[in-house]
């Protein structure tokens, strides 16, 4: 596995692949990693010639200037997991490197970007959608791997694909957990044990409200899962939306859609931290 931190350098090794006829998956992460970023990192071992994986804090994606200094840096930690999953190059590039002058580009994928996070981080997926469409402008990548843990992230980058357009193939990938529930994050090793704890209530809040929800109306499912996590020691719901799966806008009832996903966002003490459920698919 190689460690490269320039565009040139990158684009030189790969030009040479892709006229060799092999193709290319990339995976772009903001580092920190753990299982549920190996997960998609497997799967494109598996399903491609060689895998780049991108590990870069994006600081334009961040609306929150302390999340940004507080946002965990581990790139030894991560090579080494890295060469395990059989990644064949790291990009771990500075943000000079990316950003030599402010990226004046503006996305805007209303209305998939102005909802959940889009209305609580604004800008963020503005911020995504550069670093992303930088990423596969440089690698120029057959196919590209995203969590569906970020599924509105998830849902604008197919759109970005769709209008931009590149000619890359998106996979999402399914949410990756911890034994006990809770989704993997990298923010997850800020949280204290009493907070590990608490945090442990989103995943199963969710959990039980799809049985809930068998026996229930959507209305209700929704109240549900808000006084659960109101009623949680610990926990501050930012917001709990039922959306369609494609268009991201709000259902109000189950026969709305074929597609229904739960979105969730609650802090844990100054922890924001996200999850979701499928409820029809
Ligand atoms: P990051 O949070 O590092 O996540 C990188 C990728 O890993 C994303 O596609 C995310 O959805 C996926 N991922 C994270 N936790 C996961 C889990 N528990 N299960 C499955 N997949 C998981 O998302 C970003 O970085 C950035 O916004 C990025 C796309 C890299 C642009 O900067």
């Amino acid at each position: 596995m190689k460690l490269i931190q320039t565009i040139k350098e990158l684009r030189a090794e790969l030009d040479g692949l892709r006229k060799a006829g092999k193709t290319i998956g990339l995976v772009p992460t903001m580092g920190a990693l753990h299982a549920g970023h190996a997960s998609l990192v497997k799967r494109a071992v598996a399903e491609n010639d060689v895998v780049v994986v991108s590990d870069f804090v994006n600081p334009t994606q961040f609306n929150d200037q302390n999340d940004l200094l507080k946002y965990p840096r581990t790139l030894d930690a991560d090579c080494a997991l890295l060469e395990a999953c059989g990644a064949a190059y790291v990009f771990a590039p500075s943000v000079e490197e990316i950003y030599p002058e402010p990226d004046t580009r503006r996305f805007s994928y209303a209305p998939l970007d102005t909802v959940m996070e889009g209305k609580y981080r604004p800008g963020h997926f503005n911020g995504v959608c550069q670093i992303v469409s930088k990423l596969f402008l440089i690698v120029e990548p057959t196919r590209a791997y995203f969590g569906e843990k970020d599924f509105q992230q998830l849902a604008i980058i197919r759109e970005m694909v769709r209008r931009y357009p590149f000619a890359i193939e998106i996979v999402g990938c399914p949410i990756v957990r911890e034994a006990d529930g809770l989704a993997l994050s990298s923010r997850n090793t800020r949280l204290n044990a009493e907070q590990r704890q608490q945090a442990l209530q989103i995943s199963k809040t969710l959990f039980d409200s799809k049985e809930y929800a068998r026996t229930h109306t959507l209305e209700e499912t929704r109240r549900y899962v808000e006084n659960r996590i109101d009623n949680a020691e610990g926990l501050r719901l930012e917001y709990f939306e039922v959306v369609d799966g494609n268009t991201l806008q709000t259902v109000t009832q189950w026969e709305d859609s074929a597609y229904i996903v739960g979105c969730i966002t609650v802090f844990c003490g100054e922890v924001r931290l996200i999850d979701n459920i499928k409820y029809k698919e």
